[in-house]
């Protein structure tokens, strides 16, 4: 559990002036000021998955930054890879492409099940779905469904940050956007610790797809557009669907001629032990949106990657035109970042460690139902995990708010050199796709101690 981080510590005056101006002029994402004003953790350097703050202190990072950092920190040949482009030409006249961005939708073509795809590049995760949509939308008109403009994704998902998006996911992020975007309609999502329906898993999961299809046997054939989903939803605490989930999913999309989106913003580029997270279950979407991974988070970039079949409706004249446009979406620079990146996937096999190590992970972290608050151990599917806390596992009670678990268990790893800012209720874990057995057993035996303090300090 060593590391070569050479440490790069601030002085302490340092570090209070930048407290002192972020405290005072900035916004943290979806953070209350009150939590972090003063005490907000300032990195300077990373290495692996590794990470080290301003006053020296060294971390593991279980969440890879936010989903992202599948590549780990430090890998200087994407600097170098970003450097050489934007000094020889760091962006385009438009109507134009540079050598990387052409590259990027070749690798990304190879690397998808359908290998005729078709990327449109932009520059985020919220970007990308809301141009699956939009093309989506666009792909039933040329297809001869003219009023379809109904989007239908399940509740509690996540899908972004953008209206539209927002819309989409039934989550508290729609606070305070007021009315969403019209025919946005939520089904119940899948979670395999609080089903929905009593059954049989499989089951059970069948019927929460054929949800879809009662939504688009009520609303009308001929309004659809689109359905979406994440593959795992990681909003909704990592639920890992029966390969049967997605499979009817792509049944219904099929035989109603509705356009089936997979929302990889996290799970595409390998976190799932599968390059695409369907993969794993014999499923091609239509379209794909992806972010993070494609780059490891060294440049902001996201795609809505289209199949043959749908990118093809897109090619004639100027009625079959895309009329979608984001300036930097796919900049040069964040594509040669994705280029670098995925080469470093390749050559260390980053996607084959995720599964080997997911596995692992998985195994390892059974071990935790040794303490009485541990309801439910989630994961099994590359890289991708989560334990869910209870007050009582007979009846899956979960911890009053007084308890103070997402204010308590952070910091209880923290104080284990661990970062894992989601962890409340749901712990998830989510490392590097590069990391090794010996830093996932520094994960486990950290969340181990960290249950002690808290089941002690709750007096369980
Ligand atoms: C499934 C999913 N879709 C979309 C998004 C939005 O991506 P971004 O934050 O890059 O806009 C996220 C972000 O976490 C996500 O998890």
């Amino acid at each position: 559990m060593t590391s070569t981080i050479n440490p790069e510590t601030l002085s302490g005056e340092r570090i209070e002036e930048l407290q002192q101006i972020a405290g005072d002029h900035m916004f943290m994402h979806a953070a209350q000021t009150n939590d972090w004003r003063g005490k907000l953790k300032v990195y300077t350097k990373g290495e692996g998955v590794w990470v080290e703050t301003a006053d020296g202190h060294r971390y593991l990072d279980a969440m890879a930054g936010l989903w992202y950092k599948s590549a780990g920190y430090g890998r200087t040949e994407i600097a170098d890879a970003v450097y050489a482009q934007m000094t020889a030409i760091d962006s385009s006249p438009s109507g134009g492409a540079t050598v990387p961005q052409v590259e990027l939708a070749g690798k990304v073509a190879e690397l998808y099940p359908d290998h005729g795809a078709r990327s449109f590049f932009v520059s985020g995760g919220s970007e990308a779905v809301e141009t699956a949509v939009k093309m989506a939308k666009k792909y039933s008109i040329l297809n001869g469904k003219a009023g379809a403009f109904k989007v239908i994704s399940r509740r509690y998902s996540y899908h972004g940050g953008t209206a539209m998006a927002v819309s989409l996911g039934g989550s508290p992020a729609a606070d305070p956007m007021g009315p969403l975007m019209p025919g946005a309609i939520h089904v119940n999502n899948w979670n395999s610790y609080r089903m929905p329906y009593e059954g049989d898993p499989v089951d059970v999961a069948i019927k929460c797809a054929n949800e879809f299809e009662e939504v688009i046997k009520h609303q009308g054939v001929e309004t659809v557009a689109a359905m979406i989903a994440e593959p795992i939803s990681a909003a909704f605490g990592i639920q890992v669907p029966p390969a049967e989930y997605w499979q009817r999913l792509r049944e219904i999309a099929d035989q109603y001629n509705v356009v089936l989106i997979a929302d990889e913003v996290i799970t595409g580029f390998g976190r799932t032990g599968e390059y695409f997270a369907p993969m794993n279950w014999g499923v091609q979407p239509d379209i794909t949106s992806v972010a993070k991974a494609i780059t490891s988070g060294y440049a902001p970039l996201g795609a809505a990657i289209a199949t043959k079949k749908i990118a093809d409706a897109f090619v004639g004249g100027p009625n079959e035109t895309f009329k979608h446009l984001i300036t930097f979406g796919g900049h040069p620079i964040a594509a040669a970042a994705a280029l670098a990146n995925l080469k470093i996937f390749e050559r260390e096999d980053l996607v084959g460690n995720s599964k080997r190590m997911g596995t692992y992970l998985y195994e390892q972290l059974q071990s935790l139902f040794s303490h009485k608050s541990v309801g439910d151990v989630r994961g099994g599917l590359g890289l991708l995990a989560a334990v869910e806390l209870v007050a009582d596992r007979e009846t899956k009670t979960p911890f009053p708010a007084s308890a103070g678990l997402a204010s308590k268990l952070p910091k209880a790893l923290f104080d284990r050199n661990l970062v894992s800012f989601r962890a409340g209720d749901v712990i998830a874990i989510c490392p590097p796709l590069s990391i090794n057995k010996d830093e996932v057993d520094f994960i486990v035996s950290a969340i181990d101690g960290a249950l002690d303090e808290l089941e002690s300090d709750l007096g369980i």
